[in-house]
């Protein structure tokens, strides 16, 4: 099969393509022809050599797809060769086929393409885990997600309203406030405006989801209202900052935060069985959509990584494979 090696931790130059065995799939696994599968920031982290595959992953990157079911593995009953299927990948979507656990794999929403579906797992994964799971939004309460025109941005905040949560969202640039915009969110363009004023005249964040830390940490820590949860899914900027402990004691607040890769595979086959109980329906009536920047050849994923390291882009960058 074709595949995108990373041949040297570097820039997007180092990934090259290469040809490998399809791999088999072990006990509970199935075997996925892949159609398109998605790009992440974490790929990128992944390929700079500063986020390790865990261990029995494919070295490859690649944690999304779409496809279709190619084989099964030993134990595995639900999927028939030939379903039509999206998936968490722990790693290797950028290749014609993949194996993963089968209970992390979902079919595709009535009335989605192959395309979009390739970009629903590793973000719905990702927001639901934690920001309903771990962050606890309901319904009613303000939510602040910053990086709102990232992939994880454009669905948390699609998510968050459709529970019913009033919704802002951080971005770079008029024209990423515009896209958050018409999902749903009241824009804050962070080069302009200072997000914990805003936040602090509306009567404070109940959860805040932060990609970005470093000087972020201390206007979230402001921003949030007394008992607000802050939980961190990145430091793009950075993981240190020096903060005055007191307030999280006086006002009752809650920090945490998650990664998904190193999860046990019943962590995800539980956010799996959540997902198509509670989000897939949002998709189906249309209440997440998936906003979508760019489609690459496979051959071509060192220009998606450039075009995702550029931070030029509104939504998801997918690869096509056939
Ligand atoms: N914890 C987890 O399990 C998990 C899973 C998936 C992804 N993530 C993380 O979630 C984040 C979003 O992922 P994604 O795939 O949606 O990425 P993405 O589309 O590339 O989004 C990143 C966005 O963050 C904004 N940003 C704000 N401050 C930044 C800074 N200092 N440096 C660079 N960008 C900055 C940029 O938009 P502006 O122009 O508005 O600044 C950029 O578009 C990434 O950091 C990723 O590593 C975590």
């Amino acid at each position: 099969m074709r595949c995108i090696e990373i041949t040297a931790p570097g820039g997007p130059e180092v990934l090259k393509l290469a040809s490998r065995a399809v791999p088999v799939p072990g006990p509970g696994e199935i075997l996925i022809e892949i159609a398109y599968a998605g790009v992440n920031r974490p790929d990128a982290l992944q390929r700079a050599g500063a986020y390790k595959a865990p261990p029995g992953a494919s070295d490859l990157p690649g944690l999304e797809c779409s496809g279709h079911v190619a084989a099964l593995g030993p134990g595995v009953s639900g999927w028939s060769v030939g379903d039509p299927v999206c998936a968490l990948l722990p790693g290797g979507g950028y290749a014609d086929y993949a194996t993963c656990p089968a209970a992390h794999a979902l079919p595709i929403p009535v009335g989605t393409s192959l395309r979009d579906a390739a970009c629903l797992p590793e973000t719905c994964f990702t927001v639901w885990s934690n920001v309903v799971m771990r962050g606890g939004l309901s319904a009613g309460e303000r939510f602040l997600v910053h990086g709102g025109s990232s992939g994880i941005g454009t669905t948390a905040i699609q998510i968050a309203r459709a529970l019913g949560a009033r919704v802002w969202a951080t971005a770079g640039s008029a024209e990423k406030c515009a896209a958050c915009e018409t999902l749903g969110a009241t824009a804050i363009n962070y080069r302009a405006a200072d997000f914990a004023e805003i936040l602090r005249a509306e009567g404070g964040a109940n959860l805040i989801l932060d990609m970005v830390g470093g000087s972020y940490i201390a206007r979230n820590l402001k921003a949030l209202a007394d008992e607000g949860r802050m939980v961190f899914i990145a430091f793009l900027e950075s993981p240190k900052a020096e903060i005055n402990f007191a307030q999280v004691m006086l006002r009752r607040l809650t920090i945490t935060g998650s990664t998904l890769r190193p999860q046990s595979d019943a962590a995800k086959a539980e956010i799996a069985r959540q997902l198509r109980a509670q989000v897939w329906p949002m998709v189906e009536a249309g209440k997440l959509k998936v906003v979508q920047d760019s489609v690459f050849p496979l051959e071509e994923a060192a220009a998606a990584h450039a075009r995702m390291e550029s931070s030029a882009h509104i939504g998801k960058i997918v690869l096509r494979l056939s």
